[in-house]
């Protein structure tokens, strides 16, 4: 170790070991980081001399921070007024996917990093697969794997009709052997399958802990913004939904996309978490078939379940997802409780939110559900991020527990306040719209969502509290 680390002395210094002592493998100086407090020790200790902390010490590299990102930074160019920048026009560069330009925010874009996370198995490597083969016509394109061999990828390519396929392949963990890889071909676009398999030689973690990913991912980022390459990492998800590694993947990196559906269902949705080039929550879809992942332009109905006749329990929502409305079939069971506690569920829509929903239910509808279970759902495998959701899971709520059916063919969205109060969303001509075109003709709204102007064939019911929704159900 000793040795080692002189080697890596003289190395900094610019004497290049390399030749004479290439025979011993130099590992550059490592230590241990908080990753609460930031404080650093030489040897890895259970619990943190600097703050008590028990389990947040990581490997990390021992040079100074500021000679490794220089290049990001670009610490050496000097102060320059804004005014005085010229914005070079990112040209994107088109996916060939559609729906996957879309949650980019119209393509990639040169020196862009992005994320891909998703459950194992989603599709993941089929879409970058995919998306790699349009790409490789018009840009070299590498894509390296590490979790599959060159033959499994071929037998995929071959599955999805992917003759011919102008993509270079390169099976390899090794980041170092990557880097020379992309020095040595420069190629446009780079897929890393997935970043979770790499190592780097300068620490001794293995593979798939938070020092190695953190420190592949921020290497291939810093050589990525150097040469102006896309860089595309796949990274796994653990069990309570987060990509697996550090929160700081998702600090480095420029997108974020997040693979969602449900596993029994074919359809597949790719949410933008976050796009520095782009707007946020950006929703594309796709169904997967054998042939791969195929986009659905007009996603709108596919979250609807057929019932021939009103169902209680079951309320369609008018959601924003992006820039796309999305009609949503919101479902709720409520049941008196079977001994113990109630339990509350929620799948698809959030768990903390349906509390208060019942809660204010309780004290401004005065309906009661503390002796029932009461369990939600959005069908499909979505999710359902914003509160316009609120007035359809109360009124979904209330249908099912006093087993009255909405009327066949209504739509319902609404923030609801913990005063009681509809609040309104934003742009709710647009649901409005979506809806009446998908042949819905009741529309429950806020009071100032109203339209200005009537629409044709749809009858509008505002509400200005909860109070007034539940009247609506009642009568
Ligand atoms: N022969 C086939 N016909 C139809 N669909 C298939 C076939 N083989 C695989 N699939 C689909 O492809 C999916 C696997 O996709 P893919 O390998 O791209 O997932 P992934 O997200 O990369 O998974 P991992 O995390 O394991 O790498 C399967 O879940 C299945 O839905
Ligand atoms: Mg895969
Ligand atoms: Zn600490």
């Amino acid at each position: 170790m000793r040795i080692a680390t002189a080697i890596y002395t003289c190395e900094a210094r610019g004497d290049n070991p390399r030749g004479a002592n290439a025979t011993i493998m130099a590992r550059p100086k490592t230590l241990y980081t908080c990753t609460e407090c930031g404080g650093q020790a030489p040897k890895w200790q259970g619990q943190c001399p600097h703050c008590g902390v028990w389990n947040t010490l990581v490997e990390t590299l021992a040079t100074p921070a500021a000679t490794r990102f220089e290049a990001v930074a670009g610490t050496r160019s000097s102060v320059t007024p804004l005014a005085s920048v010229k914005p070079r026009a990112t040209a994107r560069i088109a996916t060939g996917l559609e729906e996957f330009d879309r949650v980019l925010g119209g393509g990639l874009v040169p020196g862009g990093v992005v994320l891909l996370g998703g459950d194992p198995g989603i599709g993941k490597s089929t879409l970058l697969l995919q998306a790699g083969v349009a790409l490789g016509a018009l840009h070299r394109t590498l894509y390296v794997t590490g979790e599959e061999s060159a033959e499994q990828i071929a037998l995929r390519a071959q599955r999805l009709a992917l003759v011919n396929a102008p993509i270079e392949l390169l099976a390899e963990v090794q980041l170092e052997a990557i880097t020379a890889a992309i020095g040595a071909t420069s190629p446009e676009i780079v897929v890393i399958d997935s970043i979770q398999t790499l190592y780097t030689e300068a620490l001794s973690s293995a593979p798939g802990s938070v020092a190695q990913v953190r420190e592949c991912a921020a290497q291939l980022t810093r050589l990525a913004k150097q040469r102006g390459v896309v860089v595309i990492f796949v990274g796994h998800v653990t069990k309570e939904g987060a990509i697996a590694g550090p929160r700081v993947l998702e600090h480095i990196v420029d997108t974020v996309l997040y693979f969602e559906g449900d596993p029994h269902s074919s359809f597949r949705l790719v949410r933008a978490i976050k796009n520095r080039f782009g707007a946020a929550n950006e929703l594309g879809v796709f169904a997967m078939t054998e042939r791969g992942l195929k986009g659905v332009a007009n996603p709108s109905a596919l979250f609807l379940s057929q019932h021939a006749e009103g169902v209680a329990g079951s309320a369609v929502v008018a959601t924003l997802e992006g820039s796309r409305p999305l009609l949503v079939e919101v479902q709720a069971l409520v049941d008196p409780v079977q001994g113990g506690m109630p339990r509350r569920l929620a799948v698809g829509l959030d768990a903390q939110r349906l509390a208060l929903l019942l809660a204010v239910l309780h004290r401004h509808g005065g309906v009661e559900t503390s002796g029932c279970d009461v369990f939600v759902n959005a069908v499909g495998g979505v999710r359902i991020l914003e509160p316009a959701a609120d007035l359809a899971v109360t009124l979904a709520v209330y249908s099912s527990l006093k087993n009255k059916a909405l009327p066949r063919r209504s739509i319902i969205f609404g923030e609801i306040g913990l005063a009681g109060e509809v609040r309104p969303v934003q742009r709710g001509q647009e649901r409005i719209r979506e809806a009446a075109k998908l042949g819905f003709d009741i529309v429950v709204i806020p009071n100032l969502n109203k339209p200005k102007q009537r629409i044709e064939n749809v009858e509008i019911v505002v509400v200005d509290r909860i109070e007034q929704a539940i009247a609506w159900l009642r009568d």
